[in-house]
């Protein structure tokens, strides 16, 4: 270095850098997420952070799980070691990632679980929308165009997850009088590749009659898989999913690759408000319902 003052002088810009504009935040919120790489969950942190720009002391720390139960349990106990002000915690399966969430309550850390659920009511709040009430609604929409013996085609997300059991259960209970229909079953995971895997492997593609996929992406791989295999019927298959979120389900149902889809909100934006309640000192509610909407062709258009 030809000036050393110069060295100096550029240590002492950052150092007062660090304390000046990137001083330590006085809240710091864990959040820890089951993955990060689709639509939703990228809608779901952009909703937290516009949520957490409102609040000038606040700073967000994201765990990405990476859709590994270990590394979610790992991350969870880093969060509870820095003795974060609240952890959020969106599972990747249910069960096991239930005892750490306790850890973290008992631990004395206000937890707010999202999204997917744990087996227990050790937490602080849960926010969620309903996914039997999902079910129930796809299962009521899809009654319609359900033709006597029809075979339905579901799509599962991952089956030891919450969200797919009761979009699962709401879904039969909603045609449980229709006696004369049969389902098959394939397991996506929540995820397009997998789908896709799944959907090549199934027999007798020209039985189905109508698909309902537990989530938009593995919906829009239906319709690809379907339209490859026979473009007429592939078009005129009835294929619905879950989600609808913008940029990506919400706008597959607008050009028609999916012929309905039903509102399942990030909650991002609640998830910190709670946790913003829960710092302030003030009460929360141990359940805040998310509200969903079913979205067809039209309704797309206008939201
Ligand atoms: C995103 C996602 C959504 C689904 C939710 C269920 O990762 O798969 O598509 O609604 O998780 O937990």
């Amino acid at each position: 270095m030809k000036h050393p003052f110069l060295l100096v002088w550029l240590t002492l810009i950052v150092l007062c850098g660090c304390t000046s504009s990137g001083k330590q935040k006085r809240h710091v919120i864990g959040l820890s997420q089951c993955m990060l790489d689709d639509a939703w969950r990228e809608a779901m942190i952009n909703d937290m952070r516009i949520e957490a720009s409102n609040y000038d002391d606040v700073e967000i720390i994201i765990k990405d799980a990476q859709n590994n139960n270990e590394t979610q349990i790992q991350q969870i106990r880093d969060l509870i070691r820095q003795k974060v002000d609240v952890l959020i915690i969106s599972p990747y399966q249910s069960e096991p990632i239930t005892a750490v969430a306790e850890e973290a309550y008992r631990a004395g850390i206000p937890t707010i679980i999202t999204d997917r659920k744990v087996n227990t009511d050790q937490y602080t709040s849960f926010v969620g929308a309903n996914n039997y009430e999902i079910g129930l609604a796809a299962g009521n929409y899809a009654a319609h165009y359900l033709p006597p013996n029809a075979i339905i085609l579901e799509i599962w997300g991952l089956t030891q997850t919450s969200p797919a059991q009761e979009r699962h259960k709401g879904f039969v209970d909603a045609l449980r009088e229709r006696e004369d229909l049969s389902f098959r079953k394939i397991e996506g995971q929540w995820l397009v590749d997998t789908a896709r895997m799944e959907l090549r492997k199934l027999e007798h593609p020209g039985q189905i009659d109508f698909v309902y996929a537990h989530n938009d992406m593995m919906a829009i791989a239906a319709r690809e898989y379907f339209m490859a295999w026979d473009s007429i019927r592939g078009r005129d298959l009835r294929i619905i999913g879950v989600d609808a979120v913008a940029g990506a389900g919400l706008e597959a149902v607008e050009d028609g690759r999916i012929n309905a889809s039903f509102l399942y909100p990030t909650g991002g934006e609640q998830v910190i408000r709670t946790a913003m309640r829960i710092i302030q000192g003030e009460p929360v509610d141990k359940f805040i319902p998310l509200r969903t909407a079913p979205v067809d062709h039209q309704s797309a258009r206008t939201l």
